[in-house]
C-alpha cells in the first residue's frame, strides 16, 4: 500500500536485483532505500516465516509507506535513518556481521521528483528545498542563500558536472544580493539565463540542480560510509546490491568494488608489516555490470541510467 497518493515510483531492475540477493527463506536482509517498497515487497515474498526485512529511508512519504507494511507484515521493520548510518543500526539489533544480503538503489525516488512541494524540479514550481528529510540538515535555499560563490560553483562542477559552473555561481550570488532564492522556477530561470551552452534536449538547469541535490542530501558521503558498513554487516557469503543512477555514484561502487577484490594490503600504511591475508580479496564480483532490459528501457525511461553491481563478501 501507499500512503501518499498521485506520485508513484516504478521499481528499476526490481527482478534483476532480488535475484542477485539470492534471498534465503530463513535470512536476514536489509533495503537501504526503501522508497514506496517495490524491492522490498519482492524479498518480503521470498522470505519464510523465520527471514527479516529491516527498511532505511530518510523521506518521511517513504517512511509512511514503509510503517503501513510493517503493520501488515511482521517480518518487516523500518526505521528513518541513512544507510550511511546501518551499521549502527545493525549492531543495535544484534545483526552486526550477520545480515545475508543488502541493497543500495540509490538516488531520489519518482514521487520526491515529480511532487513540487518537495522542491526537487526545474520543471514545476515549488519551494526551493530538496532535501529528503525536510526535518533535516540545510535547505537548497539556505545553502544558495549563504555559501560563497566558490562553493556553489563547485557543487555544480563537481556534482552536478556542469561545464559553466563558475559563470552560473556568480548569477546566482549576484541575484540574491538583491532576492534570495525560495522557489525552484525562479532559481531555474537566473541558472537558464546564466548558461551559454544549452544541450540539446536538456533543460539548462539540469546539471546545477542534480549538483545541489547531491550535496543539500550528502548523497556521495552517504554512500561511501554505507558501502563500508554494508561490508562490516554482511555475514560471509552474503551478498551487496548496489544501483547507481549516475556516473559519479558508480564510479564509487566500482573503486570500493575494485579494492576489495584485490585485498586490502595495497591500502596498508607502508610502515606496518603486510600479512599475507591483507591480499586475498575480500568479496568477490558476481557478475558484470547490469542495465536495465529493452523490455524495461520502453516501459520506464527512468531506467536508462541504472547499472547494478553485485558482490559477495569472502571473509
Ligand atoms: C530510487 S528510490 C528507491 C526505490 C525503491 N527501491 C522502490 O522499489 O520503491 C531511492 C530512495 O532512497 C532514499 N534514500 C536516498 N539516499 C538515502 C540514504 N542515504 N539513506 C536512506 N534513504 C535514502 C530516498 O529517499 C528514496 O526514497
Amino acid at each position: 500500500m501507499t500512503i501518499d497518493s498521485g506520485f508513484n515510483h516504478i521499481t528499476v531492475l526490481l527482478d534483476e536485483a532480488v535475484e542477485a540477493l539470492a534471498v534465503r527463506a530463513d535470512g536476514c536482509y536489509l533495503d537501504g532505500t526503501f522508497g514506496r517498497g517495490g524491492h522490498s515487497r519482492l524479498i518480503l515474498s521470498k522470505l519464510g516465516p523465520q527471514g527479516r526485512l529491516l527498511g532505511f529511508d530518510k523521506d518521511p512519504q517513504a517512511i509512511a509507506t514503509g510503517q503501513a507494511l510493517a503493520a501488515e507484515d511482521g517480518r518487516f521493520v523500518i526505521v528513518q535513518r541513512s544507510f550511511a548510518e546501518l551499521g549502527a543500526e545493525a549492531l543495535e539489533r544484534g545483526i552486526n556481521g550477520k545480515v545475508n544480503g543488502i541493497l543500495l538503489d540509490l538516488g531520489v525516488s519518482s514521487p520526491q521528483l515529480d511532487d513540487p512541494e518537495r522542491g526537487f524540479s526545474f520543471m514545476n514550481d515549488g519551494p526551493l528545498d530538496m532535501r529528503m528529510d525536510p526535518s533535516r540538515g540545510v535547505s537548497a535555499a539556505e545553502f544558495i542563500a549563504t555559501a560563497p560563490a566558490e562553493e556553489i560553483a563547485r557543487v555544480f562542477k563537481e556534482y552536478g558536472e556542469e561545464r559553466f559552473a563558475k559563470r552560473m555561481a556568480n548569477a546566482v550570488v549576484a541575484r540574491r544580493e538583491i532576492q534570495p532564492f525560495e522557489r525552484t522556477a525562479d532559481l531555474a530561470e537566473v541558472l537558464k539565463v546564466a548558461n551559454p551552452a544549452w544541450e540539446k534536449g536538456k533543460n539548462p538547469a539540469t546539471r546545477a540542480f542534480q549538483g545541489l541535490r547531491i550535496h543539500v542530501n550528502n548523497e556521495l558521503g552517504d554512500l561511501e560510509l554505507g558501502l563500508e558498513a554494508a561490508l562490516d554487516a554482511l555475514e560471509v557469503g552474503g551478498r551487496l546490491v548496489v544501483i547507481s543512477f549516475h556516473s559519479l555514484e558508480d564510479r564509487i561502487v566500482k573503486l570500493f568494488m575494485r579494492k576489495l577484490v584485490k585485498g586490502e594490503g595495497d591500502n596498508l600504511p607502508r610502515n606496518l608489516p603486510v600479512q599475507h591475508k591483507h591480499f586475498e580479496p575480500k568479496i568477490k564480483l558476481i557478475g558484470k555490470a547490469q542495465f536495465a532490459s529493452e523490455a524495461e528501457l520502453k516501459a520506464n525511461p527512468r531506467s536508462r541510467s541504472a547499472v547494478m553491481r553485485v558482490a559477495e563478501k569472502l571473509r
